[in-house]
């Protein structure tokens, strides 16, 4: 078994870090690997060699290579991200975006169907949300993340679906009993 936890934000003393580096720690030390892409200074601009790459499904630029070798030395991924906008920020975006490429996140299979190819993934969704559960609930944005998230990304891909924890009102922090929860319910979950 082995983990990668993917965290996209830009200050290594946010709550959003110190959740994921709980997770690692929650995990064993030779089994988990935490992707951090603004500190690795990922680019998520999807490039005319991007497009190349969907258009042949292929020929990866050599940082998207990278990528796909890390998770594919996983079978369980976990984003944990804040959410901007009721979706991810957009260094995750781009970073889903020029990942999940064409050929090898899915393909064309028999016909004009999609062939999902990430079948040995397990992906939980770990949002750092700053407004309350009701808006969530009240406004549709649970449905929505399921939605785009879920099923727009995860299902298309065949990546099996974890968990989709939040850790609501942000912005005023959280008690450590909070963030152990959702970690604990995470680790729980990778540990079978
Ligand atoms: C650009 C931006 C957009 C945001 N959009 C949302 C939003 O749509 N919904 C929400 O609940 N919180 C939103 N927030 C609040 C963040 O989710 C919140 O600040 C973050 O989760 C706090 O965790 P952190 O300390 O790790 O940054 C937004 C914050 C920023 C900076």
């Amino acid at each position: 078994m082995s983990t990668l936890i993917v965290v996209a934000h830009p200050d290594p003393t946010s709550l959003t870090h110190s959740v994921a580096e709980r997770l690692v720690g929650a995990l064993p030390s030779d089994q988990v690997e935490l992707a951090d892409l603004a500190a690795e200074g990922f680019d998520p601009r999807f490039t005319l060699a991007d497009r190349h790459s969907f258009r042949v499904a292929g020929e990866y630029p050599d940082d998207v290579a990278g990528e796909i070798a890390r998770v594919e030395r996983a079978d369980q991924l976990v984003l944990v991200f804040p959410v901007f906008w009721w979706s991810m920020p957009a260094l995750l975006k781009g970073w889903i975006d020029r990942v999940f490429a064409n050929g090898w996140a899915f393909g064309v299979g028999e016909g004009s169907g999609i062939r999902p190819g990430l079948g040995h993934l397990t992906a939980h969704l770990v949002l750092l949300a700053g407004s309350d559960a009701g808006l969530y609930d009240r406004r549709g944005y649970h449905v929505s993340v399921e939605t785009q998230i879920g099923t727009g990304i995860l299902d298309y891909c065949g990546i099996q679906r974890g968990l989709t924890e939040f850790l609501y009102d942000a912005d005023a922090g959280a008690s450590d009993a909070d963030i152990d929860t959702v970690v604990e319910r995470v680790a729980a979950a990778i540990r079978g």
